[in-house]
């Protein structure tokens, strides 16, 4: 069984990212829901637990408390902020009630030496530190180990147990060395090897796909997103010619999109590819609709209706592939407060028909986005593939507000083709989180040459996000943003003006729709 850390989840906004820094260091983790009975914990064998922080007081009516068979599992135990209140809640300490809960850099002293959390650590620290409840007095057996600004029992530990407690966030970037803090945690204390490497991986995952699919065939609706490529890549080495990929062309790509998938599959890689152009009957369908939601709704049910005759020209199968990732899967915590809880987005909601008759096959479901780009190089999968930004599933129809009509599409796909390329050429395609053009239903007068022209608007959008749920707008430098509203007056017709968005999210969406 892979070694692993198992992290129970209280709602904390960061239970992702401890569980992906702990992936960084090359160990596979778990997020379980809090209340998990720790049977079925002690069953994963994990090598430690990690206790998340949390919105909630353990004083609290409904507080989430977790099994408390998991002290008797005789592994170490790390608990991170609300996880320290729970230290002591079970183990005989006190916490007071702090009047609100504030955020803030903090600095760590380390006053007890031997602590295996901080080998290798300097002894000051700068620290994220989340004033919520404090502890007052120490629980039963545990030592003090560091004091903050605001804290004498900022890190606390029973040596002989195992068990530690911190009052910061080792794992957000504003603890600049949390990263060692956890791996002390996890290969000093908990002795993890380094076992959890994309290479391993690999190698796993086939064995356990050709042991589930044996002979079937397998369906995947390749999207040219990071995710279904690098799910139809790994099938592929998996079970060669059982895949048949169905790529369907909805009229609504970006530049060049369908060839690159062409290229890269079916060429390069010779997979079955199964290319649908469905283009005119999208546009037909859109003809007219304005309102965005009608325009999304419209979209899916189409792509319904089209993958599913595509499945069935695709000849019998047995499963379909999807490349749905571990964020999609973790059951979220009910409780107030816990923005994961709302996380659960509208977007990639609906999916298939539930009437078509497959079994699942989700080969990237316990990886994260990191790690799913990783395992695409370890793949062979191109750059452009493994770090292409997120593209929503209804296309350029949610760039092209107000009506989609062939014109405006082909406007907006010139438009948006120099602005990826001018980002390319400046180096900052790949750090942005996305970077597009949006056609806006607006007309203006211009002047162009010796005419007067009335022409549609363009606005650039470049957005910075970990995850796409809170994003802040790029600033670009003033000269690529001069050299792309140029590039884009000049070149691309029935455009006269280019905007930039300054609008971060909230209070705006990154999509305009
Ligand atoms: P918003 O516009 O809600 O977008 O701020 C957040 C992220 O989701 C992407 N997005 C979609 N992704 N299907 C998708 O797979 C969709 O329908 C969809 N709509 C938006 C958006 O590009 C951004 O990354």
């Amino acid at each position: 069984m892979t070694e692993q850390i198992v992290i129970l989840d209280f709602g904390s906004q960061y239970t992702q990212v401890i569980a992906r820094r702990i992936r960084e260091c090359s160990v596979y983790s778990t997020i379980l829901r809090y209340d998990t009975p720790s049977k079925d914990i002690a069953a994963l064998k994990p090598r430690g637990i990690i206790l998340s922080g949390g919105p909630s007081s353990v004083y609290a009516k409904d507080a989430p408390l977790p099994d408390r068979g998991i002290f008797s599992l005789g592994v170490p135990i790390l608990g991170v902020c609300y996880g320290v209140q729970l230290l002591a809640h079970f183990m005989g300490g006190k916490v007071e009630k702090g009047q609100k809960r504030e955020y803030g850099r903090g600095t760590l002293r380390v006053s007890r030496g031997a602590c295996a959390l901080f080998t290798g650590l300097p002894r000051r620290l700068e620290v994220w530190n989340s004033h919520g409840d404090k502890l007052t007095r120490i629980p039963k057996g545990f030592g003090a180990v560091a004091v903050s600004d605001n804290s004498e029992l900022a890190v606390i530990e029973h040596r002989a147990k195992r068990i530690f407690g911190l009052q910061f966030h080792p794992e957000v970037a504003h603890t600049p060395r949390g990263r060692e803090l956890i791996a002390n945690f996890v290969h000093r204390i908990c002795r993890c090897g380094k076992h959890w490497t994309m290479r391993h991986y690999v190698e796993q995952a086939i064995a356990e796909i050709r042991a589930r699919v044996g002979s079937e065939r397998v369906i995947l609706g390749l999207s040219g997103g990071v995710d279904s490529s690098v799910a139809a890549a790994l099938l592929h080495k998996a079970i060669g010619d059982q895949l048949t990929c169905i790529f369907v062309n909805n009229g609504l790509l970006r530049a060049n999109e369908a060839e690159v998938v062409q290229q890269v599959f079916g060429r390069n890689f010779k997979m079955a590819l199964q290319y649908e152009e469905a283009s005119e009957l999208f546009l037909r369908k859109l003809r007219g609709v304005t309102d965005p939601e009608r325009k999304r709704k419209i979209i899916g049910k189409t792509f319904i209706d089209v993958f599913q005759s595509a499945t069935r020209r695709a000849g019998a199968a047995r499963f379909l592939a999807q490349g749905t990732l571990y964020p999609d899967v973790i059951e979220s915590v009910p409780i107030a407060g816990n923005p994961a809880a709302l996380i659960k987005s509208h977007h990639n909601v609906g999916g298939l028909p539930k009437n078509m008759k497959f079994q699942l096959v989700e080969p990237l479901k316990c990886l994260f986005k990191d790690e799913v780009r990783q395992l695409g190089l370890e793949l062979g999968l191109p750059k452009e593939i493994v770090f292409r930004q997120p593209f929503p599933g209804p296309g350029l129809a949610v760039r092209c507000l107000g009506e989609v009509t062939p014109e405006k599409l082909q406007v907006l796909r010139r438009a948006d083709a120099i602005v990826v390329e001018e980002m390319k050429l400046a180096g900052l395609y790949y750090k942005t989180w996305q970077t597009f053009a949006v056609l806006l239903p607006v007309r203006s007068v211009g002047v162009q040459g010796d005419e007067r022209t009335y022409d549609w608007t363009l606005a650039i959008r470049a957005v910075e996000s970990q995850d796409g749920m809170t994003a802040d707008w790029v600033r670009l430098p003033y000269e690529l943003l001069e050299k792309i509203s140029l590039r884009i007056t000049n070149e691309v017709r029935g455009l006269n003006r280019v905007v930039l968005d300054l609008t971060s999210k909230p209070p705006g969406t990154i999509e305009w729709e």
